[in-house]
């Protein structure tokens, strides 16, 4: 049965989601403290004192540097042997030079200011938890189901593939150009990401393309304002991303992207233009365990806004939901059993939305 401080944190929980403004609402009306549901319990904060931070300027993500990929052999088996070892191991790395212009990149976070400046009535429009809705605006898709609501708002937006294209009409006018330039630029970069990581499992260079990992793309334009109570906050949760390959751009000077390493947090580093590249879940399991989906968070600050675009390729979401996926054929050996079930997109899907991401982790529950 409920206790009456799961009703009372239900209650505030509606109400804040009533207010359709998001955080950043809270935060224009002045707050000085954090409303309880923002406040992380007290053994994880704890927990968390406890934890000695990694000297973050000794230690870092690999970067790797993508100038030349398709134009220079000697060089491509280079960088492929680098993206090889940052997947199996960080599971993370960050790309230079990787054919997005500085100019898109830039526009894009500038795009989402803009959006999240706006008049609440304007982006009121945009707010709901309908997962058909191509373009929704909320502060996170699991408010109602996760231990600590997240210290973010998202605008959230869906791009399927070329059979139901998105329009620039249905996006917010602030960013409606930008991010259709962004979604371009980063579907082009995801697939010529997928090429590398198909040569670093030994695959075909369109192996995972053509597993229709990248199909569409989903982009999550995360605003983090400033917060008065940082050490009590959280931005997103530990987590780790349920697609195949995430794309993330992070604002150039707030840090608060961090990543979980041999047990300790550490601070993936804005470098300028850079983007970072993580594993998800479903390319865990389809490389066989051999890649890593590496848990990470966002943590918040008392400077801000901090805004992120992550970009997310999970497979045809919008296209055939009945596709199944597991383990690729060729990885399997009498050396390297299957270690994970089949997967049914459907079926995947619905079980990620039915909870929140400090309570499940995909491949927990696919692994044999
Ligand atoms: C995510 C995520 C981190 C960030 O959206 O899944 O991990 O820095 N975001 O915004
Ligand atoms: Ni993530």
């Amino acid at each position: 049965m409920a206790s009456s401080a799961d009703d009372e944190r239900m209650k505030m929980l509606k109400a804040f989601d009533e207010t359709k403004a998001g955080v950043k609402g809270l935060m224009d009306s002045g707050l000085l403290k954090i409303p309880n549901i923002f406040v992380r319990p007290s053994e994880e904060l704890a927990q968390e004192s406890l934890l000695t931070y990694k000297n973050t300027t000794q230690i870092q993500v690999p970067v790797i540097d993508l100038s030349d990929i398709q134009i220079n052999d000697d060089k491509r088996k280079q960088i492929v042997e680098q993206v090889r070892i940052a997947s199996e191991t960080w599971g993370f790395f960050q790309v230079v030079n990787h054919g997005i212009p500085l100019t898109v990149v830039d526009g894009m976070i500038d795009g989402v200011r803009k959006f999240n400046d706006q008049d609440v009535v304007e982006k009121k429009k945009y707010y709901s938890r309908d997962i058909k809705r191509r373009v929704r605006f909320n502060s996170s898709y699991d408010l109602f189901t996760s231990t600590t609501a997240s210290w973010k708002d998202t605008l959230t937006i869906s791009f399927s593939g070329p059979a139901h294209p998105t329009h620039p009409e249905e996006l917010p006018p602030p960013c409606r150009e930008l991010a259709m330039e962004y979604s371009k630029h980063v579907e082009i970069l995801g697939n010529s990401m997928l090429g590398l990581l198909s040569e670093a499992l030994g695959l075909k260079t369109d192996h995972l393309e053509n597993m229709e990992c990248s199909e569409g793309h989903r982009l999550h334009c995360n605003y983090y304002p400033a917060c008065p109570e940082p050490q009590l906050a959280i931005g997103i949760t530990n987590h780790s991303d349920a697609g195949f390959l995430t794309i993330l751009l992070q604002n150039q000077i707030v840090t608060g992207l961090q990543v979980l390493h041999q047990g300790q947090w550490v601070d993936i580093q804005p470098i300028p233009g850079a983007l970072v590249i993580n594993i998800g879940d479903l390319l865990q399991l389809v490389s066989n365990g051999k890649f890593r989906s590496n848990e990470h968070r966002a943590t918040t600050s008392h400077i801000g806004p901090r805004i992120s675009v992550a970009c997310f390729l999970s497979g045809p979401l919008n296209g055939d939901m009945n596709k199944i996926y597991g383990p690729i054929e060729e990885l399997i050996s009498e050396e390297n059993p299957r270690v994970y079930r089949n997967v049914l997109l459907s079926e995947y899907v619905a079980k990620f939305l039915s909870t929140s991401m400090d309570k499940y982790r995909a491949l927990d529950y696919y692994k044999l």
